[in-house]
């Protein structure tokens, strides 16, 4: 793609977005969910994905598998197509195949991995590792994860990206102190999607790297929207406060990814999910209104103050 194109459907995404977040749906189809585009094609995807990070690390014939099953089947019947995982999350990637193969939703899915290795040899290794662990011949994003030698991985991947065996690519981060080299990567190197941690208590990729994405037509997952048990731990016990009502939000888990997903750069957030009572929750931030800028202040100055 041109660099006029990327700019030009960059900017129209910033439109639609802002339009979007104005009446408070970006792109909400017939299933509800709010929709976000990814910049560098126009594609769009619903907002709310799933993480498989730790839950999904299970033995692929064991019992540990049905509710796995039962979860991704449920998110992809409410209209969720998002699902990440990575050769380093143990057997997930395993997991996950024998899931989409078993249901035959592959085709049904937005199959998101990364690449973790140091040279070409080992990143072409663990990424035919992938395709044989996921069951599939095509993976829609590969990303470099936690910028694991993107001077090795990223030609890999545009070498990939033209073969038509991945359709995006980009990398991935989860500590602050890698964001300038997230950031110097974002100016130096053409992606399609970063994934960056954010959540409401913490909120430092809002500072340059979420501003970067929108300024670079760079589709933005986020990571660790929930802090894992973090924030789950702050609210423990406390009722949302009556503003919550205001945006739609009927829990603490919805009130955490609408912050999030209310962040205008902000394409899909990937919580872990690994329950049907999960699922239901979480696609739940991505229907109906998002806060505005005033109610995000509200909701960082009540999170800041637990
Ligand atoms: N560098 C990277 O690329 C990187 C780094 C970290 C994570 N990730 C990705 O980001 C994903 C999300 O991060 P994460 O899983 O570590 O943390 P997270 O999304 O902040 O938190 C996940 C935990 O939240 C709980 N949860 C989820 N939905 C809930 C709901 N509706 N109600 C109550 N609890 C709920 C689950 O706890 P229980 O299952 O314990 O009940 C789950 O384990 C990962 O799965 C992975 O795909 C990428």
């Amino acid at each position: 793609m041109t660099l006029h194109r990327r700019a030009v459907l960059a900017g129209s995404f910033a439109c639609s977005l802002a339009a979007g977040l104005a009446s408070g749906r970006a792109s909400a189809q017939g299933d509800g969910l709010i929709r976000r585009p990814i910049p560098s094609t126009g594609e769009t995807v619903p907002a709310i994905g799933i993480g498989t990070s730790r839950r999904y690390d299970v033995a692929p014939d064991s019992d540990a598998m049905a509710p796995l099953r039962e979860t991704v089947a449920r998110f992809v019947a409410l209209g969720g197509t998002v699902i990440d995982t990575a050769p380093d999350y143990g057997r997930a990637e395993e997991v996950l195949g024998r899931i989409l193969t078993d249901t035959g939703l592959r085709e049904k899915v937005f199959l998101c991995s990364k690449v973790a290795a140091r040279g070409r040899e080992a990143g072409q290794a663990q990424i035919a590792q992938s395709f044989r662990r996921l069951g599939t011949d095509r993976i829609d994003l590969i990303a470099v994860h936690n910028l694991i030698d993107p001077a090795a991985q990223l030609p890999l991947l545009r070498e990939l990206k033209e073969r038509k065996r991945i359709r995006y690519l980009g990398a991935t981060t989860w500590a602050e102190g890698q964001y300038g080299d997230l950031e110097a990567l974002m100016k130096a190197e053409t992606l399609d999607v970063i994934q960056v941690n954010y959540a409401v208590d913490a909120r430092r990729a809002a500072e340059r790297i979420l501003p970067l994405a929108r300024d670079r037509g760079v589709a933005v997952m986020v990571n660790v929207p929930f802090g894992r048990e973090r924030l789950f731990n702050l609210v423990r016990g406390r009722d949302l406060p009556p503003f919550a009502a205001e945006f739609d939000c009927a829990s603490w888990p919805q009130f955490f990814l609408k912050y999030v997903l209310s962040h205008e750069a902000v394409t899909c957030p990937v919580p872990g999910t690994a329950q049907v009572r999960y699922v239901e929750d979480n696609l739940g931030a991505a229907r109906g209104r998002l806060p505005d800028a005033a109610t995000r202040r509200k909701m960082e100055e009540l999170i800041d103050g637990l």
